[in-house]
C-alpha cells in the first residue's frame, strides 16, 4: 500500500493505547491479546490498511471480536485513531508484522482470518512476502480453529492464481470461489478501501473462502517433515 508517512499517526500509536496491543521486543502483551481473543469468537484481519472494512464489519457484528495487525506504523496510527473515534469496543489493533505475532500465538484461537487485497509481490524473489506463501499458510492453519476459514479477496489475477494453487496444494477446502464478486451482496463482508477503488475502475474482484480441515493440517505436517 503506497502511502504518505504521517508523523502524527506514528506519534498517535505511542500515546493512545486503549485499543492497541504491543508487539515490540520489550513489550509483547501476550496475556492481553489472549484475553481479548478468548473473550468471544474472534476474527483476525492481516493488513487492514486504514480500517474501512474492519470498522464496518465490527459495527455489523457486535457479538464478535476483531483483531487487526498492520505492518506499516503510519497506516496503523491512522487506523487506530479511527478505531478510537468509532467508539467500538470489539476491535483492537496491533502495529507489527503478522509473522512475528504468529510465533507467539498458541493454536486454535481464531474463527476466521481476513486477507483483503494483500500486496501481490509479483516478483518471484519476493514470493516469501506474499501472505499466501507456504510459510504463512502453515501459520494460518495453526492459529485457526479446525473448520474455520480464510476469507480472501483480491483484484490481482496473478496473485489470485498463485494463491489458489497454494491453497489447493496445502489442502485447504474451497467453500466458495467467485471471480466476479460483489461484497455488497454478502452479509458477512464489507467493502475495503482498495475494493472501492478497483470496483470504480471496473476491475473484477476475486473471492475465495477456504476451510481449515484435518486434511489441511495433515498436509502441512507432512510437507514440513519432507523438508526437514
Ligand atoms: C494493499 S494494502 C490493502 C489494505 C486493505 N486491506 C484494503 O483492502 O484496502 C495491504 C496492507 O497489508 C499490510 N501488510 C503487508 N504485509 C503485512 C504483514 N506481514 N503483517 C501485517 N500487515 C501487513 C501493508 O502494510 C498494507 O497496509
Amino acid at each position: 500500500m503506497r502511502s504518505r508517512y504521517k508523523p502524527w499517526a506514528v506519534e498517535y500509536l505511542k500515546t493512545n493505547t486503549k485499543n492497541e496491543f504491543f508487539l515490540n521486543e520489550d513489550a509483547i502483551e501476550e496475556e492481553k491479546i489472549l484475553n481479548f481473543i478468548k473473550g468471544r469468537d474472534t476474527y483476525l484481519e492481516i493488513g487492514p490498511g486504514r480500517g474501512q472494512f474492519i470498522l464496518s464489519i465490527a459495527a455489523k457484528f457486535p457479538n464478535y471480536n476483531f483483531l487487526v495487525i498492520e505492518l506499516d506504523k503510519s497506516i496503523a496510527g491512522s487506523t487506530l485513531k479511527k478505531i478510537d473515534d468509532s467508539g467500538l469496543t470489539n476491535v483492537k489493533l496491533i502495529a507489527g508484522d503478522f509473522y512475528k505475532l504468529s510465533k507467539i500465538l498458541k493454536k486454535d484461537l481464531f474463527c476466521g482470518v481476513f486477507l483483503n487485497f494483500s500486496d501481490p509481490w509479483p516478483k518471484k524473489r519476493h514470493e516469501k512476502r506474499r501472505l499466501t506463501s507456504p510459510a504463512f499458510l502453515v501459520e494460518y492453519s495453526k492459529i485457526l480453529k479446525e473448520g474455520s476459514c480464510i476469507y480472501y479477496k483480491t483484484d490481482n489475477d496473478g496473485f489470485y492464481e498463485y494463491s489458489l494453487e497454494m491453497f489447493k496444494e496445502y489442502k485447504w477446502k474451497i467453500l466458495y470461489q467467485n471471480e466476479d464478486y460483489d461484497s455488497a451482496k454478502e452479509e458477512f463482508d464489507a467493502e475495503t478501501e482498495f475494493e472501492t477503488r478497483y470496483k470504480n475502475e471496473g476491475i473484477k474482484i476475486k473471492r475465495l473462502i477456504l476451510e481449515n480441515t484435518k486434511e489441511t493440517l495433515k498436509e502441512i505436517v507432512e510437507k514440513k517433515e519432507e523438508t526437514n
